[in-house]
């Protein structure tokens, strides 16, 4: 097969899938019964391993993330979670040094295969970080941003106001959508941030700490959002907060640093992966007990 034409079978299906994931979604009891579409995978990773400059971050990562879970990745700093977050959307081919090796499909397909555009990925896997960062401009403009990048000019309004409705913002700016996104508060910048992420109707939304920055009735409102959003998205989610883990995520993945022999080189590990239910309740691995439980961490 011809770069171009995989690429371009690439885009077509993950749109059809989207297109699909919109006709489910004004569905929502599908998903209650656990239908089998929710068992859909959208990443399915194989002895994944990041490494910076050849030294390893994190190590024989092999995880599954379902279509409209929110999967939670937790652990103490420094094991790897923002770096295997990362590697989800290709964010760490723009760290110079980093290289990502194993097997990482999405959709099935090799997300690091030479047909892949990384620009194309990263749309289709959007991004929200723990500090909000929205752009010097207006409201309107920073959600229209990535639309009109895109060349989406028609009905750009009703494109922002549905993606301000979809992050639970618009009520709050429909009546100032011209002044300075500066001007929101931190959780609403945030949301500000999911409204420009979900306006190129991506299929999968990655949250690094989205909530570290904000106050409690900020994080609870982006934690009521995240439970509407996975109805139309995947989330994956990293967070340090395990109480928000457990409000938030249908699986959770618990990583941990490891040591070798003489404690000369450290990575990260996949500890256990499970429903966040039985990773919190009645976890398989002492290591997962001991830090769910306060013990360590
Ligand atoms: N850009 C980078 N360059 C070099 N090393 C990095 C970089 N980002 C992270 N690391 C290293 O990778 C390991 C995992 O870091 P990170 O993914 O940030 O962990 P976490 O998000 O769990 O705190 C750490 O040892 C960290 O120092
Ligand atoms: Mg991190």
């Amino acid at each position: 097969m011809a770069a171009d034409e995989s690429r371009a079978g690439t885009g077509r299906e993950a749109r059809e899938a989207a297109a699909e994931r919109a006709a489910i979604a004004v569905r929502p009891e599908e998903f209650q019964h656990g239908s089998s579409s929710k068992r859909e995978k959208v990443f399915e990773l194989n002895g994944v391993e990041v490494l910076y400059s050849g030294v390893s971050a994190v190590k024989g990562i092999a995880l599954d993330i379902h279509r409209n879970d929110v999967t939670a990745l937790i652990g103490p700093s420094g094991c790897g979670k923002s770096t295997l977050l990362r590697c989800l959307n290709r964010m760490n081919d723009l760290i110079p040094g980093a290289e990502v090796r194993g097997e990482l499909l999405y959709h099935g397909e090799d997300l690091y295969g030479p047909e892949v555009d990384p620009v194309q990925a990263r749309k289709l896997i959007g991004m929200v970080f723990q500090k909000p960062n929205p752009f010097p401009k207006s409201i309107y403009d920073n959600v229209a941003f990535g639309p009109r990048i895109l060349g989406r000019k028609e009905d750009l309004d009703a494109t922002v106001e549905r993606a301000l409705r979809g992050a639970a913002l618009w009520d709050e700016v429909k009546d100032r959508l011209d002044s300075n996104a500066f001007g929101l508060s931190g959780g609403q910048q945030q949301r500000l941030c999911i409204a420009r992420c979900i306006a190129v109707e991506p299929d999968t939304i990655l949250m690094d700490e989205p909530c570290s920055a904000l106050d409690p009735i900020s994080t609870g409102k982006i934690e009521d959002l995240m439970i509407e959003l996975k109805e139309e998205f995947s989330i994956v989610i990293v967070t340090h907060n395990m109480q928000q883990a457990a409000r938030v995520s249908d699986r959770t993945a618990f990583l941990m640093v490891e040591l070798d022999a003489d404690e000369d080189n450290r990575w990260g590990r996949l500890v256990e992966f499970d429903d966040t239910e039985k990773i919190f309740t009645n976890p398989s691995d002492q290591r997962t007990e001991d830090y769910v439980s306060g013990k360590v961490g």
